[in-house]
This record gives C-alpha cells, sequence and structure tokens, in this order.
C-alpha cells in the first residue's frame, strides 16, 4: 500500500510453481494496488513477472493465489486489459477489426474500436492488416485494444521492449495520454528503471525466483516527465545509491549500472 491510499486490488500469490519445476516461480508474493495507479514492476528476467500477469488476468487458475478488488470481485468477473509480452494481432483481421473483436454489439456500433484506433494515431489504417504495419504500429493497436473494454486493470508485459528509442519514446507519451483520458489502474512490466521512473507513481520490484516483493518506491516526481530528463535521472541515481546492493541483482540494466563490486569510493562514476 501507498501512504493512506485506500487499496482497490489485494494481490496474495502464496506460490505458483510449474509442473516438474524444482523451485516455484513466484512464492509469498503480495502488494495491494489503489485504483488508478500506474504501477511498474522491474524483475530480473525469468523472475515470474508474465507469470504474475497471468495470474492476475485469471489466465492461470493453478497458482495458490487470492487476488481481489475491494467490492469482492474476483479477475474472472472483472474487464481486465492484457498486452501480451509477444505482439498478439490476429493477422487474417484488419486493424479495426483487431480491436472490435474484444468489444460488444452496443460499443461495436457506438465505434469505439475507430475512436480509440484514432486516438492512437491510426485513423488511416483501420482497414489495413497487421502485417501491413510498422512494430510501433502494431504495439499501438495492442494498445488500443487493451484499452477498448474500458478495463479496471490494465496489465503490459513490456510493451515498448526492442523498439528504437524515439519509437519508444512516442508511445510512452501516447500511453500516458491515453491513461490520463480514460483512468485505470495499470501494471507495466519493464527492465528498463528509466521507464519505470518516467511512468509510474509507484514502483515495486521483485527478486529473483522464487519471486516476492523486494522492494516498493513511491514516485513523486511531477508530470509530464521527460526520459532524458534532470529529475528523471536524478531520482534513478538516488534510488541505485539507496538500495544499490539490493537492486544489483534485479534488473539487467540496473545491475550493469551498478557494477557487481560494492565501493562506495566510485558509486557516482558507475551511476552515471
Ligand atoms: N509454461 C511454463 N511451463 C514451465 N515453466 C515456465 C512456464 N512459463 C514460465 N516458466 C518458468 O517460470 C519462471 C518465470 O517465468 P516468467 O515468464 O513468468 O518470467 P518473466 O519474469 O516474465 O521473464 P522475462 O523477463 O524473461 O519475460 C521461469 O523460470 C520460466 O522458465
Ligand atoms: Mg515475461
Amino acid at each position: 500500500m501507498n501512504g493512506a491510499v485506500l487499496s482497490d486490488l489485494s494481490i496474495r500469490v502464496a506460490e505458483k510453481r510449474y509442473p516438474g519445476a524444482v523451485e516455484p516461480a513466484i512464492a509469498g508474493l503480495a502488494f495491494d494496488l489503489p485504483a488508478r495507479q500506474f504501477c511498474c514492476i522491474v524483475g530480473p528476467s525469468g523472475c515470474g513477472k508474465t507469470s504474475l500477469l497471468n495470474i492476475l488476468a485469471g489466465l492461470d487458475r493453478a497458482a495458490r493465489a487470492e487476488v481481489r478488488f475491494a467490492d469482492g470481485s474476483t479477475p474472472a468477473a472483472t474487464p481486465i486489459g492484457y498486452m501480451f509480452q509477444t505482439p498478439r494481432l490476429l493477422p487474417w483481421r484488419t486493424v479495426r477489426d483487431n480491436v472490435r473483436v474484444v468489444l460488444d454489439a452496443a460499443a461495436v456500433a457506438a465505434g469505439r474500436a475507430e475512436r480509440l484506433l484514432d486516438e492512437m494515431g491510426l485513423g488511416a489504417c483501420l482497414d489495413i492488416y497487421p502485417g501491413q504495419l510498422s512494430g510501433g504500429m502494431q504495439r499501438r493497436v495492442a494498445l488500443a485494444r487493451a484499452f477498448a473494454i474500458e478495463p479496471r486493470l490494465l496489465l503490459l508485459d513490456e510493451p515498448f521492449v526492442s523498439l528504437d528509442q524515439p519509437v519508444a519514446e512516442h508511445l510512452r507519451g501516447m500511453l500516458l495520454d491515453l491513461w490520463q483520458r480514460h483512468p485505470t489502474t495499470v501494471l507495466f512490466v519493464t527492465h528498463d528503471l528509466r521507464e519505470a521512473i518516467q511512468l509510474g507513481d509507484r514502483i515495486v520490484f521483485l527478486s529473483r525466483a522464487p519471486s516476492r516483493v523486494i522492494l516498493d518506491v513511491t514516485v513523486d516526481l511531477p508530470r509530464p516527465r521527460h526520459a532524458e530528463g534532470s529529475e528523471v535521472d536524478d531520482f534513478r541515481r538516488s534510488l541505485l545509491a539507496r538500495h544499490r546492493e539490493l537492486l544489483a541483482g534485479v534488473a539487467e540494466s540496473v545491475a550493469g549500472e551498478v557494477g557487481a563490486t560494492p565501493d562506495p569510493s566510485s558509486m557516482e562514476s558507475q551511476l552515471c
């Protein structure tokens, strides 16, 4: 929980173990989310981030987990938007139909797919196919689809990974605009600490598997924030300085920046 803000979603994963695995992927992971918070999740590769999102989306019924909204509803009974780690657009459907596929008849008739695609700058691409779009444009369609159901919870699994920096930066701006126009609770998985600080109200850091929360940080910087701006960089340096050893094993980018051997005298140069 963050400060005195009321929780809207309680997440308790006692254990997630895949069949045949020696160790659980997740064990004793717990945190709460206030309504409309933008929360980033940062953790090492293979620690269980996607497994966690699958549990939250109600796609994994085998995990020992309890996920509940404040009114008692479960993920299965709640509109949850999910942008998967691998793009899952239907190649045989047009851009418009890739969004319409998640909507009911009333929302289709009201033109919700077209409106969201237009907000994502894709108003001229409604009737073409995903294969005709660039990687960045495909992510925009996937984002429009994730927002289309008016989700109470939006799960984004490394949505901008492997894009060129200017394209990723443009998409981060579009995501924040969408979130401000259509407020919802967001869980955004990333390996990129700068991206997490630029976007999040909060960053939850996960340990290596079996995964649990090892650090929970509020990002109290005013918006809008700029990726290359000094506020984001100062926040990052101060975070790394305060939690150097804890974060060294968490995200590859952080481990590289922090360095393996603790040496406070050289810390500043390593963190630059
Ligand atoms: N379907 C599966 N069957 C068996 N093991 C799995 C399955 N999916 C994931 N795992 C294992 O569970 C652990 C957590 O995987 P998960 O994909 O959730 O990690 P992640 O944090 O999302 O990784 P990445 O950063 O690479 O996306 C890993 O050890 C992975 O190999
Ligand atoms: Mg993953």
